[in-house]
Order: structure tokens, then sequence, then C-alpha cells
């Protein structure tokens, strides 16, 4: 968990309010990392449009930069990427920061591991923190040559040269990264690559290599590649993160007399989780304007208020909507009913404890929310109407999401927020604040960076 050494800046919010809008958000963090790393890969060129410039995309884009990849932009969410073929890409000078970004480290981390020189990955305090056994496991045994620290953990020093054959590898825990950092590390493998998920997470990786022509198997829950192919350049457009839009959808669904549509959303089944948890809680939320865009379904989604109610979250819809925890959570405390989460401990084990820290933001709200070892039981308002939360201060603990959900909690608080040590949304959510301003939350920011 990062520390919060430096509280970075804050979020004040003023109580109540209402959110109402046409918009679209910052486009897909996942999809965005995988169009750098692909579209280096490839041979041609790759164009993006949509790219999300946040801190963590541009680290993926800066490593591969640093990698030998002659890559323009970004500029409004454009990218020309100057693919240099699965063999082109060289070693780089120093080692490669990846900040707070577990995607570019996890997916990295495979790619690497194929190459034939030596590199570092290193991260923030927060990366640093997050256990890498759970992809280097899995590559060693693929020939793999990789130090970490003793407790698992960045920076991974990886020694090139080696040769990888593929394996057979039941995943103990459902990664969409280590799923992607092992297909990655597969490309390059003697033979072929299987991974089997304990249940669907993600399948970018996949729908992304096969859009470069790379074949992809899949069968009876296992996804597969064999080593030795070729990917051809193809142009990308990045749609809007639905992980981002989630804090409109939560903020729409409690706040009242709020009506938004956000435009150009990501839709793909193994990310819409948030959408089945909150229309299960009883969401007025519609799909519309359904259409695919390289690969990937999208639509523009309509949100109106409600009157949410507790519900027990269904464990297979646990993967599906992970990212987007720290929000339900704000959504559960506003329902009529408790609200009862397990079977979701990989919670604990992103940029922050995302269990303990959401109890504890909760908890300052005036919110009975109890956490548990894989989940978190909320006990909802008890009214439909009016304020269910208290004012105060709460810290983010650098996490990015728990930022934007606790700020989000102020539509329906008595007294107004303040959170502290916002400095990451910018990983994922550049202009968040502003966004969520013309929305209608009443948000100041002090103290910003940028
Ligand atoms: C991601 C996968 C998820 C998610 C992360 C992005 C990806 O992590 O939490 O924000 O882009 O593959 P895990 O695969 O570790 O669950």
């Amino acid at each position: 968990m990062n520390t919060g050494e430096s509280q970075g800046h804050t979020f004040t919010l003023s109580p109540g309010g209402r959110l109402r809008g046409r918009f679209r958000v910052p486009g897909d963090k996942s999809i965005s990392h995988r169009a750098i790393m692909l579209g280096s890969l490839a041979d041609g060129h790759t164009r993006v449009s949509g790219f999300l410039e946040g801190a963590d995309a541009l680290a993926t884009l800066r490593s591969f930069r640093a990698l030998g990849v002659s890559i323009e932009g970004p500029g409004s969410g454009r990218v020309a990427i100057d693919g240099v073929g699965v063999d082109g890409l060289r070693a780089p000078a120093g080692p490669l920061d990846l900040g707070n970004s577990g995607t570019s480290m996890r997916l990295l981390c495979g790619l690497l591991s194929g190459q034939g020189f030596d590199s570092v990955l290193t991260g923030d305090a927060s990366l640093s923190a997050r256990p890498m056994g759970r992809i280097t496991t899995p590559l060693t045994s693929m020939g793999a040559s990789i130090h970490a620290t003793e407790a698992g953990t960045a920076p991974l020093l990886i020694h090139g040269g080696q040769r990888l054959r593929g394996i057979r590898y039941e995943m103990p825990v459902a990664s969409a990264q280590v799923k992607s950092g092992l297909l990655l590390a597969g490309l390059y493998a003697e033979g072929e690559t299987w991974v089997k998920e304990p249940a669907p997470t993600r399948d970018h990786t996949e729908r992304m290599l096969e859009g470069f022509g790379y074949p992809v198997y899949r069968e009876h829950g296992w996804v597969g590649v064999e080593g030795g192919g070729r990917l051809r350049a193809a142009d990308i457009d990045v749609p809007g993160d639905i992980s981002s839009a989630a804090f409109f959808l939560v903020g729409a669904c409690i706040a009242p007399d709020s009506e938004i549509v956000i435009e150009h959303v990501g839709v793909n089944p193994t990310r819409t989780g948030v959408l089945d948890i909150l229309s299960l809680m009883g969401a007025d939320i519609e799909l519309r304007n359904r259409r695919e865009v390289g690969g990937e379904p999208v639509a523009d989604i309509h949100v109106k208020s409600s009157w949410l109610r507790g519900i027990r979250i269904p464990e297979r819809m646990v993967p599906l909507a992970i990212d987007e925890f720290p929000v339900l959570f704000v959504a559960a405390a506003c329902a009529q009913g408790d609200t009862v989460l397990t079977g979701a401990e990989e919670l604990r084990f992103k940029e922050s404890d995302r269990i303990a820290v959401m109890a504890e933001g909760l908890q300052e709200l005036g919110v009975e929310a109890e956490p548990t070892a894989d989940g978190m039981v909320i006990r909802g308002g008890r009214r439909r109407e009016g304020h269910v939360l208290q004012g105060g201060q709460v810290r983010s603990h650098g996490d990015h999401r728990i930022a934007m959900a606790l700020a989000m909690a102020a539509l329906r608080a008595r007294e107004s927020i303040e959170v502290l040590d916002c400095d990451n949304v910018a990983t994922s959510f550049p202009g968040f604040a502003r966004l969520a301003r013309e929305a209608g939350l009443g948000v100041t920011e002090t103290g910003a960076v940028s």
C-alpha cells in the first residue's frame, strides 16, 4: 500500500447536487497499454486514436521508446507507432520505470523474458509492494530468468537470452495481467503456451492479437498461442474506459434528479460486471447505439437516478468488475439494506488494499462498513432520500480509484468532504475533476500538480 508520505493535491467537495449531461470519458487504460505493446511488435505502422494520456499508459509508451521503438504523440489521443517486428526491440539504456502501473509491469515482464537482452523493471512505492510471484513463477517454468526481491516484488531483473518453452498453466488467481504476460511470453516460446483462468477475465490481449493477425486458440476455458508468428500493424480506436465511466454511473444512480449519457464506452462482456451489479441493485441503466469498433463492443450508456437496494454480489461477477468495487461500495452505502461482497480477496492487492482503505473511508463518512478477509459488508442507508453520509476528511492512500469513488460519495453527503492525496487520479483519469464539475459534482482541487 502507498504509505501516503506525500499528500499530493486535495479534492474538496460540496455536499449534494446532481449529475447531468452527455459526455465521453478518456480512453480505456487496458486497451491503451496493449495498443502500444502490440503496435510496437507489429510489422508496419499502427495508428491509435482515443489513447489514454494518463500516467500509466504513458509509462508503457515511454518504455517502448526506451526499447528502441519510434512512437509519435500522444496528441489529442493520437499515437503513431513504427512497429519494429517481434524481434526488433533493443536493449534499454537503463531501468524501465513503470510508476504506479501493474499492467505495464506484469505484461512487460512476460514480453521481456523472451528478448535477447537484460532489462530491469521498477515502479513507485505502491507498485513495488505488489505481488509479482504470480507472473514470475510461471515464466520461470517456461525457462525465463527473473530476479525479484525476497518478498517477490519489484524491482525485477530479467536476464534475456533464455530459450522459452511453451507450458500449460492453470492460474491460481483470476488475473488478466498474468494471462496476458504469459501469452506475450508465448509469442517467443517454442511450441504452444496455454493458460487457464479460474474465472473469465478481460480478454483485450486475445482480441488485439487476433486484430493484428496472430492466431489465438480457445478450448474449454483454456487460451493459447503458438510461438514464432508475426503481427501485422492495424489501426486501433480505443473506446472510453468503462472503469472511468463507473464513477459517473454510480454518481448518477445515487444523486436524485440525475440523468446522463456517457458516449462511446467499451462494453466488452469481460468488463461489464459493474453494469450487471448496478442493475441487480435496481439501477436505471440502458445501453444504446451498440456497435463494434476494432474488435471491441462499444455503446452509449444512459443512466437515471434510481433507488438502489443492497444485494449479495454474485461471486462470478467479481473478476468482471474488479476495478469498480471502490465506487460500488459507495453505491452500496447509498442503497437500502445490506450489500455483501465475498470472493474478492484480490482487492487487497491493487494499487492499495481496497477493502481496508474503502472501509476506512466509508467509516469516516459515517457508514457501517465491515471489512472481511475477502470482501465487505455494507449497511446501506436507512432512508431512500436525502443524505446518507456525513462529511469529513478521507484519504485515498495514493489510489486513483479510491479518490474518485470517495469524491462521488459527496453527492449524498450532509456536509463537505475532503479527499486527500489525489495526485494518482492522473494515472487513469486525467481531467476527472473538470469533467465531474461540468457534470454537476461540486469539486474543487487545491495543490494540484497540473
Ligand atoms: C488489468 C487487469 C486487472 C485490473 C487492472 C488492469 C489489465 O488486474 O485490475 O486495472 O489491463 O490487464 P488483474 O489482472 O491483476 O486482476
